[in-house]
């Protein structure tokens, strides 16, 4: 399906209309009555513009419109979310060609009108073998329409162009993640960013298990042990041409493509959700992809420690203590606690080797964040005011909300170790998603602009595409709404 922008007036096919929930409902409907030659009754006995209502009208002409509720005072996730939704629930009935009017809003609304158009045809029928054939409007034949008017075309155009270029890695990212540990394991995820820096122009150094012996990353050795597919260190860096001096900003993701919490094993009824524990992952490849796409003019640096948590003869062993990259000691209480020791090594190599003036790191943590913020929220952990502003002005815009949580010292006691450096675990059941960023904080080599987004509750939700929880995508259009926030502060 292609989608372009029009200015004139003369539109085809299948028309929609959305809606705003305001006061002056009644007068909006009268005068979209008038332009569809309707009775103005009509529209106002059936239609309250409620968020993902729709009401299909018939013109004289045939012509069919639909209303579009947005709810009131919509914010870019809600016009993303109700149309995906409209997308989602309609696809298999719209025809080749529709039209989309968008006159009465600013440039800002077609991001999320695109995202969510793109997302409704989104599906989780990946390994399906008796699959129908898709709907005539998301095939190649469909054309999709933005009704804009002149003022709105230039902001309009690099919405459009930016939102594509998001929607197509985010898509990506949610086959990945929604990819069974039958269909992937690190070198999958290896295999896409080389594929991703050769096509975008970044490059892509991959350390494999050899290379991650010898240059001693054994906390990140010391979780796959127990696997039979190998672990890999993924660096993606992305510098912008003709730019002198660029702000460098390190991202590091989680990537354990599955967790089975090792030797301190999970129970079984949600394990099978933890293919999704390579969350922080996909938003650290997919933002330097798109960042390369739409060549922001930003040094990044992402580097994934990629690995299975497994369990075998060979697996580490509560108790046991391993050396990480950054020479310290760590006490394994609990295998379960994988995500942390293998981001000991993933911050551990970016601190020492790139020096970012940024760090910034994802990751499917703890469930204990869930338990204090739900499905709504990631936990977010800085020592630094200026970022976390930053991060939460993204988030606000986004609709991928963050939500800070302490990092206080007191905390630091939690993982103190009677014989190692410092322990994985507290032990207790208790603050759970801050004693890990605490145990990340030390890795960190106290980075003054670090910070630590616990994305459990995010990653891997309830969505329209399925039964069980599955990818959202978080972090993409958090960490490039922040990317451009830094861009745009450079320049000032
Ligand atoms: N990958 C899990 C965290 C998780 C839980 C992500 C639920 C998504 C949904 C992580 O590796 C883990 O197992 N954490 C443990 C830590 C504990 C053993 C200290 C947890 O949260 O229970
Ligand atoms: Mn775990
Ligand atoms: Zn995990």
């Amino acid at each position: 399906m292609n989608i372009t922008l029009n200015t004139q007036t003369a539109l085809t096919g299948d028309l929609i209309i959305p809606v705003v929930q305001t006061d002056t409902l009644a007068g909006q409907l009268v005068n979209l009555a008038r332009k569809l030659g309707l009775s103005a009754a009509v529209l106002q006995r059936d239609f309250d513009a409620d968020a993902k209502e729709v009401l299909a009208v018939y013109g004289p002409n045939e012509q069919k419109t639909y209303l579009l509720g947005l709810g009131a005072n919509p914010q870019e996730m809600d016009w993303l979310r109700v149309f995906r939704k409209f997308f989602f629930d309609q696809k298999s009935k719209l025809p080749v060609q529709l039209s989309i009017d968008l006159t009465a809003f600013d440039g800002n609304a077609i991001e999320g009108v695109v995202l969510g158009v793109r997302g409704g045809d989104y599906d989780l029928k990946l390994y399906q073998t008796d699959k129908a054939e898709g709907p005539v409007f998301f095939s190649d034949a469909g054309k999709l329409t933005l009704q804009v008017t002149t003022e709105q075309q230039t902001v309009a155009h690099e919405a459009l162009i930016r939102a594509e270029a998001i929607s197509q890695t985010q898509r990506q990212m949610l086959d990945l993640m929604n990819a069974p540990a039958s269909h992937k394991n690190p070198q999958t995820l290896a295999d896409w960013t080389v594929a991703s820096g050769a096509q975008y122009g970044y490059t892509v150094t991959i350390l494999d298990k050899a290379e991650l012996e010898r240059q001693k990353l054994g906390a990140l050795l010391s979780v796959s042990q127990g696997s039979d597919v190998p672990p890999v260190l993924i660096i993606a860096e992305y510098i912008p041409e003709g730019i002198d001096n660029p702000r460098k900003v390190g991202l590091v993701g989680k990537g354990v493509t599955f967790d089975t919490g090792g030797v301190s094993i999970k129970s079984s009824a949600s394990m099978h959700l933890m293919k999704s524990d390579m969350g922080g992952a996909a938003a650290v490849l997919g933002t330097v992809e798109v960042a390369a796409k739409l060549k922001l003019p930003i040094h990044i640096i992402g580097i994934v420690p990629a690995t299975e948590n497994s369990t075998d003869g060979r697996s580490t062993k509560p108790g046991d203590v391993v050396t990480a990259y950054s020479g310290k000691t760590i006490e394994v209480i609990d295998t379960d606690a994988e995500g942390r020791v293998i981001l000991a090594d993933g911050l551990g190599y970016m601190v020492r080797n790139y020096q970012p003036d940024v760090l910034i790191d994802l990751a499917t943590l703890t469930g204990n964040v869930i338990a204090a913020l739900g499905y709504h929220a990631a936990g977010m952990f800085t020592q630094n005011d200026d970022l976390a502003a930053q991060l939460t002005q993204a988030a606000n815009q986004t609709g991928e909300h963050v939500w800070r949580l302490p990092l206080w010292d007191v905390y630091r006691e939690d993982i103190k170790s009677d014989v190692a450096d410092l322990k994985n675990y507290s032990g207790k059941p208790i603050a759970g998603a801050i004693s890990a960023a605490k145990f990340l904080e030390v890795f960190s080599e106290k980075h003054p602009a670090w910070a630590h987004l616990d994305i459990a509750g995010m990653a891997f939700a309830d969505t329209e595409f399925g039964s069980q929880k599955n990818a959202t995508g978080f972090g993409i259009r958090l960490l490039i709404a922040y990317l451009q926030m830094v861009v745009s502060k450079t320049r000032e």
